[in-house]
């Protein structure tokens, strides 16, 4: 398992209306791991509560890291909790750094953030900044006073600019596209981040305009596998404490199936990215469909198994529970 730090919660600020950017410092006053931007930290808010967020601002600073959280209305906890208990002071644990969006080098980038979105793209706005890589930064948000980070995206930037676009003023993401994207020049990559409605209307429109698949950046957010249902086989789960044993079918993850019968599973991301949920198992084979755990976990003689997300290979698996 990867071990996780201790930090102090050093500052929090309002960043446009919905929007909180918490500063983190190591408990022991130490410089924390260096990071890259497009990395994500997950932060264990409380027990059972652990969410993703991507690392912001100068990447070359290790004194702290900073993240920055939207008020979700959906929230299934992490946004409520960060808005609404999380205080200076507070000791919380993170994971290091993991980046599953690493910036290539480029001739130019274009960076397309909606909403939130902004907090990668930030980071890397800074850092091809600080490379001279030219750089355009375009931001969707809903009106005027919902920007995060506005002075420091308004300042000049001697290899960029930001452009920042209103929806209530009509240049949402879906009516209005930079020209920039409408003419990909070469050795030019696209960076995206934001709701995944946007994400794909802006894929789409870069594909038809001529881009090129593997110049077009997305961060990896989702489980790793796309195995579709229908070519999954079924297999049962059995807990090692009980002998209880339950079917698991195509299309169903453990972690449900064991929920719908009253065995409680720690649940966090369910996309298999944050660790809440790894059981040991005792017997059977896994089929690793997580991105927690390295090739090296993945493979070791003691075996953890992402209920949220992995399946079996073999007809049956006895996990630890
Ligand atoms: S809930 Fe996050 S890895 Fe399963």
């Amino acid at each position: 398992m990867s071990t996780t730090l201790q930090v102090v919660v050093d500052g929090m600020f309002r960043q446009g209306r919905h929007n909180l950017a918490v500063n983190l410092v190591a408990e022991n006053g130490q410089p924390l791991p260096c990071w890259q931007p497009g990395a994500h930290i997950d932060v264990h808010l409380r027990e059972g509560l652990v969410r993703q967020y991507s690392l912001t601002g100068q990447s070359d600073n290790t004194r702290h890291y900073q993240i920055c959280i939207a008020r979700d209305q959906q929230s299934r906890g992490g946004s409520r909790y960060v808005h609404e208990m999380l205080r200076p002071g507070q000791v919380l644990r993170i994971s290091p750094p993991r980046n599953l969006f690493p910036m290539q080098l480029a001739g130019k980038v274009i960076l397309m953030a909606a909403g939130i979105g902004i907090t990668p793209l930030y980071a890397m706005a800074e850092a091809l900044e600080a490379a001279g890589v030219p750089f355009v930064l375009h931001y969707y948000v809903k009106q005027r006073g919902d920007e995060a980070f506005l002075p420091e995206l308004s300042k000049p930037f001697q290899h960029g600019f930001c452009e920042i676009w209103h929806s209530s003023e009509g240049r949402s993401p879906r009516s209005h596209a930079p020209a920039e994207l409408l003419d990909p020049a070469e050795d030019t990559h696209l960076y995206l981040c934001g709701p995944a409605g946007f994400m794909s209307h802006i894929r789409a429109t870069a594909i038809r305009h001529g881009w090129q698949e593997q110049h077009i950046h997305t961060e990896a957010f989702k489980p790793l596998s796309a195995v579709a249902a229908q070519d999954e086989a079924g297999f049962t789960v059995t807990l090692a404490s009980t002998g209880q044993q339950w079917p698991v079918a195509p299309g169903q993850t453990i972690a449900t199936v064991l929920l719908e019968n009253g065995v409680d599973v720690p649940l966090s991301c369910e996309m298999g990215m944050c660790g809440a949920c790894l059981t040991r198992v005792t017997e059977g084979e896994i089929d690793h469909r997580d991105t927690v755990q390295s090739a090296a976990e993945k493979s070791a003689p003691e075996q953890y198994i992402a209920l949220c997300c992995s399946r079996s290979l073999s007809r049956n698996l006895v996990i630890e529970l």
